[in-house]
C-alpha cells in the first residue's frame, strides 16, 4: 500500500481499511491480516496511558510508538499522529517533528484540523515530500474547544465550516483524509466532492474506509463506549479470564507443573 494506492482505491471504489496500533506484537498480528494501513493515532495516550486525552501525548511517545509498530509491520502503509501542537510552531521545528516520526519507521502523518494555518502547513510538508493525511469533524486535540467528544457538524453551518476545511486540506495536498464523528449525511457529501478518498470513524457507511482503535475492536477496553464502536471480540473477559486461571494454579500450586519445569 502506497499514496498511490489510495487514490487508486477511491477511483476502483474500493474500501480502505484502517486499524490503530502501538506496540510491537499487537503488529505483528496486524502484519498478519489484510488490513491496508496502520495508524499509530495519539490515543495511544488514552488507549495505553490512561489519559483522559489526547493532549497528553508528546513526540517522544509518538516516535516510540511509532518505532515499535514499524518494526512489526510488513506490508501495510503506516501514518502516525502529529500530536497536539507539534505542528503550530516554526516550519523548522514542524519538520524536524515529522523528521522524526519518518526517521522512526512512519510512511506519512495525519494532522488534525481545517484551518488556513493548518492548511499553509501541509502544503509545506508536502512539497517537502511528506505524505500528509488530514483530520476533520471531531478533532481531539480540540476537545476542550469543542466542549468534549461529540459529533460535530449538525448545524448547517458547522456542516458548511467542514466543507469549506475538506477542499482546502484536498488543495493542501492531503493523500487522504479522515473525518470523525460528523452526521453520516454530510460525510457523505465531503466524500462525494473529494477527489482524495476519505476515512471515517463515526461518519456513517458513505466514506472510502474506516477506522477503528485497536482496544475497542478487540474489546480490551469496555468502560468507553461510543455507539460508532463495534466490538468484533470480547478480548477483555477471556483476558481476566485467563490470568485468573492462571493465579488459581499458583495458589494450587498446580502451575508449574512437570512439563513447565527443569
Ligand atoms: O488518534 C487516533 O486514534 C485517531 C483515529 C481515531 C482516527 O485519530
Amino acid at each position: 500500500m502506497n499514496i498511490q494506492d489510495f487514490q487508486l482505491k477511491k477511483i476502483q471504489k474500493k474500501n480502505i481499511s484502517m486499524l490503530t496500533c502501538y506496540d510491537f506484537p499487537s503488529a505483528c498480528i496486524v502484519s498478519e491480516s489484510n488490513i491496508d494501513c496502520v495508524l499509530v493515532g495519539d490515543s495511544v495516550a488514552m488507549a495505553v496511558h490512561g489519559h483522559d486525552n489526547t493532549l497528553m501525548a508528546t513526540m517522544d511517545m509518538m516516535v516510540l510508538h511509532t518505532n515499535a509498530v514499524a518494526r512489526g509491520l510488513k506490508k501495510q502503509f503506516l501514518i502516525t499522529d502529529l500530536p497536539f501542537l507539534c505542528h503550530r510552531v516554526s516550519k523548522k521545528d514542524t519538520i524536524e517533528n515529522v523528521k522524526r516520526l519518518l526517521q522512526a519507521g512512519a510512511n506519512a502523518v495525519k494532522i488534525e484540523g481545517g484551518d488556513a494555518d493548518v492548511c499553509k502547513t501541509i502544503a509545506h510538508l508536502v512539497t517537502a515530500g511528506i505524505p500528509v493525511m488530514g483530520h476533520i469533524g471531531l478533532t481531539p486535540q480540540s476537545v476542550h474547544q469543542l466542549g468534549g467528544f461529540k459529533v460535530q457538524g449538525l448545524l448547517e453551518e458547522q456542516a458548511a465550516h467542514f466543507l469549506q476545511q475538506a477542499r482546502a486540506l484536498e488543495a493542501a495536498g492531503c493523500f487522504a483524509m479522515v473525518i470523525e464523528c460528523v452526521p453520516a449525511a454530510l460525510a457523505e457529501t465531503i466524500t462525494n466532492i473529494l477527489k482524495i478518498p476519505t476515512i471515517g470513524i463515526g461518519a456513517g457507511s458513505k466514506t472510502n474506509g474506516q477506522v477503528l482503535v485497536w482496544h475497542d475492536l478487540l474489546g480490551i477496553q469496555t468502560t468507553f463506549k461510543p455507539r460508532f464502536i463495534k466490538q468484533y471480540l470480547q478480548a477483555k473477559p477471556l483476558m481476566l479470564e485467563a490470568i485468573n486461571r492462571y493465579v488459581e494454579q499458583v495458589i494450587n500450586r498446580q502451575f508449574p507443573s512437570l512439563e513447565h519445569a527443569y
